[in-house]
């Protein structure tokens, strides 16, 4: 295994079509990613995670890929990318790539091939169905299997062409591939050795444990009022998951320096992360596990619930007890598919700052990887969607429909859309306060939150006691105070409801951290208050610092000690 280097790193993510766009067609490109490197440099991240930059049709915004080793034109080309990851090393950065290989595009050369005859070379690359025993392919409910697509509608697709259906877990443009064939795995291997040998320093691996599926591939239970089985049984952390990760490292990473690789894996519990990352198995140094992020949602998917502040402790304390002596968490709020943290878990109105620093703090001095996503550094807060004509992603599109399709009230799924949807973090990246946020002097692609002329880089780079400066200064606590990386973590105050309270302990050194996740001032009942009384005060988001313990509106303090006895 190489050496743990990304334990003390902080990740920047970027998501392409969103970030600058510097050649007016309305769509982020490379060339725009070149221009703000110093911004990012600025904040002190160590790598930068890019979200799909492959030929794609674009039908999940690059997540269905058509060709693994180039790069779409709407981005650029080889040459920029090279020039890109250039200009990210002498910056003393290091560049991720996105991974999707769950699934290709239905444009992809290989499918192209194996939909062309049932006895295409390739044919066994994907997984292709007859349709169920004794029905007329084609026809209603004559899919293989009961399963539902996670983007809404069967997971199956008729091929009129052979008569037989194929599996596509995400859209019908992102066919799954099918990692029983060895050819298969070894044509995934050569394209990621493909691009280490460019330069890249890791993976971002995309839903990475669906690949292994249950043979068979039997029905699913159907969820009350749903019309299709959830067939998760089957694909979550299936039976060959951990052989082929294991194989993967053989092949691709063993024996390279400093690389960095994270699996996507939702639905992944902490006994399963343990084994994903337990250095000596030789799998992925860490995963994005998502209870933090499901914390909020009810039985019910189309009822808003909000978030129990105990909950969200026990899911964040069970996951630092489970991977405390084996194994490695990361740290997230956001990402491209998740609303914005500062609109979902904070106050995005008048303590818009306040929240954001808060929510910033409590996650990075956690033991694990923080990942930041571009406009988290800034506050950036979900879009004013109105109607379902507002959205652009295709699982909000598709989600809609088959609800709609089920009889739920579409201001219901609306109501949870515009809380929840992919979109609120795709808007474009707020700069400055020209037109489209300083995006792109084009029409982009979605439009800019109204909010940008109060929310951007440029105000908040200028502005001392912005969310960037404290996001930096958070990452600069990372790269300078042992006790954020390897201390010991112990959660306090599990049942209150308004205060997120722990402490990071490392030989003598020991932290404690306290937010508060509410508008009301709270007072923290610490177990040992007199031990902290000549503690320093490392940060504090606002203007005093708490006076008996009482924590202001989205107040948020890191006190250090050394411990003598
Ligand atoms: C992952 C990606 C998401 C994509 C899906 C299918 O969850 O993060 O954006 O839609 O996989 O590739």
């Amino acid at each position: 295994m190489t050496d743990a280097w990304w334990k003390s790193a902080v990740v920047y993510q970027i998501y392409p079509r969103s970030f600058a766009d510097s050649d007016g067609d309305g769509m982020g490109d490379l060339r725009g990613i070149i221009q703000h490197l110093d911004h990012l440099a600025g904040l002190g991240v160590d790598v930068l995670w890019l979200s799909p930059i492959y030929p794609s049709p674009q039908d999940d915004n690059g997540y269905d890929i058509s060709d693994y080793q180039d790069v779409d034109p709407l981005f650029g080309s080889l040459e920029i990318f090279d020039e890109l990851l250039a200009a990210v090393h002498e910056r003393g950065m290091k560049l991720v790539m996105d991974l999707v290989v769950n699934h290709s595009s239905d444009e992809h050369p290989w499918f192209v091939e194996s939909r062309g005859s049932v006895s295409a070379a390739k044919r066994d690359w994907y997984w292709w169905e007859p349709a169920r025993e004794g029905m007329e392919p084609g026809t209603p409910g004559a899919e293989p299997n009961n399963w539902g697509s996670v983007f809404g509608g069967p997971a199956w697709e008729f091929d009129p062409g052979t008569g037989e259906y194929y599996l596509h877990l995400f859209s019908r443009k992102q066919p799954d591939l099918n990692w029983e064939n060895p050819a298969v795995r070894s044509a995934v291997h050569e394209m990621m050795r493909w691009w280490l040998d460019r330069g890249v320093d890791g993976f971002r691996m995309d839903v990475i444990n669906f690949i292994s599926k249950v043979p068979g591939l039997p029905d699913g239970p159907v969820p009350a009022g749903s019309a299709y089985g959830d067939g998760s049984a089957s694909f979550l952390n299936g039976p060959r998951i951990h052989e082929f990760l294991h194989e993967m490292y053989e092949q691709v990473v063993k024996g390279r320096e400093a690389l960095l690789t994270v699996g996507e894996m939702p639905g992944v519990t902490v006994e399963q992360a343990k084994l994903y990352t337990d250095p000596d198995r030789e799998e992925v140094d860490m995963v994005f596990q998502f209870d933090h992020v499901w914390a909020d949602r009810g039985p019910d998917p189309w009822a808003l619930q909000r978030l129990k502040l105990t909950d969200l402790k026990a899911i964040f304390g069970r996951w630092q007890a489970g991977l405390a002596d084996l194994g490695w968490n990361s740290l997230y709020w956001n990402n491209h598919d998740q609303p914005r943290v500062v609109s979902r878990y904070g106050d995005d109105g008048e303590f818009r700052v306040e929240s954001a620093k808060m929510l910033g703090a409590v996650l990075h001095l956690h033991r694990g990887t923080p990942y930041i996503y571009q406009g988290e550094e800034i506050g950036m807060t979900n879009y004013p969607f109105g109607g379902i004509g507002d959205f652009r992603d295709i699982e909000a599109l598709g989600q809609y429909a088959q609800a709609v399709e089920e009889g739920r009230d579409p201001e219901d799924v609306l109501t949870v859309l515009r809380a929840r949807g992919r979109d609120n973090a795709r808007t474009p990246m707020q700069w400055d306060t020209s037109p489209h946020a300083g995006f792109t002097t084009g029409t982009p692609w979605l439009p800019a939150n109204p909010r940008y002329p109060e929310i951007n880089a440029a105000l908040a780079t200028k502005d001392p006691d912005s969310v960037y400066h404290w996001y930096r200064r958070l990452i600069e606590l990372r790269h300078t105070e042992p006790a954020v990386v390897e201390g010991d973590f112990t959660m306090l105050l599990p049942h209150d409801e308004q205060l997120y309270a722990f402490t990071r302990r490392l030989g003598p050194t020991e932290l404690l951290v306290i937010g508060n996740f509410s508008g009301t001032p709270a007072r923290a009942e610490l177990p040992d208050p007199a031990a902290w009384s000549s503690a320093e005060l490392v940060l504090n988001n606002t203007a005093q610092p708490p006076a008996d313990w009482v924590l202001g509106p989205w107040q948020a303090v890191v006190y250090r000690r050394e411990v003598t006895a």
